[in-house]
């Protein structure tokens, strides 16, 4: 063997050893695990396990494939340009979930110009999959009209709120709300009567519905109306029967003190001068009159 081949093999031994000690500090950093996606009423995240190198801040990147960039644009992968680089290990990816296909989501750390491996999404996403809360509401009486209040999701919401008079069950109202401004008229209500209000949102661009919220129940006002028109009608029959009985109360007394009046002239201080008694004093009045001209 002579110097330049000893030496060759030498060279190479040396790479040989060296080399993979290079491209292991290369691959040092492992790629993040766990990785899925956290879906609530259309709101997407990625999120992923952090990878921990003690004293060094992990940055990680996040790019997304489409059904179309997967059959159709030689799988190419598209960055998001929010997750670039990033600390956190969650990356919103609501906007970039656009339609209603299965999505590829990846994931990898970096740190200074090492990198990982990119970590894949075992199952692909679909927004269909996504889970639908309960719709929150207050459900209000404003004197006789009955109001809800629905919390506002965003324009791709509508919400179904279903309404019926307690003990008419069978007997339920439905109203569809598409855009909520602030509170949502549903009827008026009959006084004193209990209404009951639940409701379920509904996505049109997945075509699902959430599950019913807990049914709210109120009561109108106490009958309040009624007990106003009774009153007005009973004042009002009293004052019928009143002023028709008057005449008549006058002439009857009239009567029962022609024949039991008269010997009494000057009637006392503490005499209480009511209708009573002017009624006697006039037909005492009357009375002596009469005398006089006999
Ligand atoms: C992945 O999640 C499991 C269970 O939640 C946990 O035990 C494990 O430590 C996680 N992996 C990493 C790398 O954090
Ligand atoms: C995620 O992004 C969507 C769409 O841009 C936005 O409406 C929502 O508020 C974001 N959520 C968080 C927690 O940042
Ligand atoms: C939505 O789903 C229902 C069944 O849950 C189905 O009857 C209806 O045809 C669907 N509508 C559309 C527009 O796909
Ligand atoms: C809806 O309700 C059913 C039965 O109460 C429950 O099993 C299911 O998990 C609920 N779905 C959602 C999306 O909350």
């Amino acid at each position: 063997m002579s110097l330049s081949e000893m030496f060759t093999s030498l060279i190479f031994i040396l790479c040989s050893v060296i080399a993979p000690l290079l491209t292991d500090e290369e691959a040092l950093l492992p790629a993040p695990q766990n990785i899925s996606i956290l879906s609530t009423n259309m709101k997407h995240f990625l999120t992923w396990s952090p990878v921990t190198v003690p004293g060094e801040t992990v940055r990680y990147s996040v790019e997304f494939q489409g059904e179309y960039e997967r059959d159709y644009a030689n799988e190419i992968w598209i960055p998001i340009s929010e997750c670039s680089l990033i600390i956190v290990t969650q990356c919103n990816v609501t906007d970039d979930i656009s339609a209603t296909v299965p999505y590829n989501l990846r994931v990898r750390a970096n740190l200074g110009s090492r990198g990982s491996k990119w970590s894949t999404l075992k199952v692909l996403f679909n927004r269909i999959t996504t889970f639908l809360t309960p719709p929150v509401m207050e459900v209000s009486a404003d004197g006789y009209h009955l109001l809800v209040k629905l919390e506002n999701l965003g324009p791709a919401f509508q919400f179904h709120i279903f309404y019926w008079r307690k003990g008419q069950e069978s007997w339920v109202h439905k109203k569809t709300v598409k855009e909520i401004s602030s509170v949502v008229h549903l009827d008026t209500m009959e006084a004193g009567a209990e209404y009951c209000v639940k409701a379920q949102t509904y996505v049109e661009a997945i075509n699902r519905s959430s599950n019913f919220s807990q049914t709210h129940c109120v009561r109108g006002p106490d009958g309040g109306r009624s007990i106003w028109m009774m009153t007005v009608m009973v004042s009002f029959v009293g004052f019928v029967v009143g002023v028709l009985a008057l005449p008549f109360l006058a002439w009857k007394m009239s009567q029962i003190f022609q024949y039991s009046c008269c010997p009494v002239v000057v009637l006392p201080d503490t005499l209480v001068i009511s209708l009573s008694s002017l009624l006697f004093l006039g037909c005492c009045i009357f009375r002596g009159r009469k005398r006089l001209s006999e």
